[in-house]
């Protein structure tokens, strides 16, 4: 679970948005909506924790997973460091030990150090990552060969799936996507929606596609006029809500000013009536 309380969020003069709260509940998968500008890629970096909100809380799960729009980011690393990067504190730690190996002469102080980033490796199931990394890519269809390749050397579709596996290394309860679909031939959205449908944990995505939302949200978390409102059912069902709220309050308000016409009337008929009668009076 994902709990948001009162989280307000502002650039400069402009409110993305203001007091929000909202709930996501495990297993369930999220579509998160609403206009360009809105603020649902900021919004998506309050969950991650990425970014803190300038006022409320979010409490999430230790280990969330997330796939971020810029799918270029690592173009420059090899498939199988990408997915091990997906735990930033085991990265940290092997590089800096990696850095200090590639020393000429090793100080005291390395030599302790060393020590310390072994203890963290080793928590971290570091020295399984690389094994459980290729049983993961494997599972994502991206064969062997590939996992020693550079990341700008694979399509769209493979580059998306390796991104989902770094997102899912170490075994998030929840998974966060800002336009996965991007980039993705129709095949390989089939296969997302498919993958996303058969997974566990909470799902937040963002995205522009309305039959990739259809499809995979048992939710909606719409985004509109600073405040988030969440609907159950797909894209679609959420615009039926949302027009049919907008009907009610509209009709809410037609029968409201019919009241009022007819009160205007009734204290208009009522004051002629009292001048006439106060009228006659002597
Ligand atoms: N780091 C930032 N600094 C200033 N303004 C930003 C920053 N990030 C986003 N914005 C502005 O906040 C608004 C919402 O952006 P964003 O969250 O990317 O919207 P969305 O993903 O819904 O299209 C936009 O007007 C954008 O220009
Ligand atoms: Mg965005």
């Amino acid at each position: 679970m994902i709990s948001v309380s009162n989280v307000t969020m502002r650039y400069g003069s402009k409110l993305l948005f203001e007091d929000v709260s909202v709930t996501f509940t495990t297993g369930r998968r999220y579509g998160l909506t609403g206009p360009n500008g809105a603020g649902k890629s900021t919004f998506m970096k309050v969950l991650t924790g990425e970014i803190d909100a300038q006022k409320g809380s979010v409490v999430r799960p230790k280990k969330i997973g997330v796939l971020k729009q810029d799918q270029y980011e690592f173009d420059a690393y090899r498939v199988i460091d990408t997915v091990i990067m997906g735990n930033k504190g085991l990265w940290a730690a092997l590089e800096e030990r990696e850095r200090i190996y590639e020393k000429a002469e090793l100080t005291d102080e390395d030599g302790s150090r060393l020590g310390e980033l072994e203890g963290i490796v080793g928590d971290e199931d570091g020295y399984e990552a690389e094994s459980n990394a290729a049983v993961l890519l494997q599972g994502l269809d991206i064969p062997d060969e590939v996992h020693e390749r550079k990341m700008s050397e694979l399509q769209g579709g493979q580059k998306v799936r390796v991104l989902l596996a770094q997102a899912l290394f170490g075994s998030p309860e929840a998974l966060l996507l800002d336009e996965p679909t991007n980039y993705l031939d129709l095949e390989s959205i089939h296969w997302l929606q498919d993958f996303l449908n058969r997974y566990n944990g909470t799902v937040i995505t963002i995205s522009h596609d309305r039959h990739f939302l259809n499809n995979v949200c048992t939710n909606i978390a719409d985004i509109d006029y600073e405040t988030i409102i969440t609907y159950n059912g797909g894209y679609d069902d959420m615009v039926l809500q949302k027009t049919s709220i907008r009907t009610r309050i509209e009709s809410q308000n037609e029968q409201r000013e019919k009241k009022i016409a007819q009160l205007n009337d009734f204290i208009a008929r009522f004051s002629a009536v009292h001048s006439e009668f106060t009228g006659e009076l002597p």
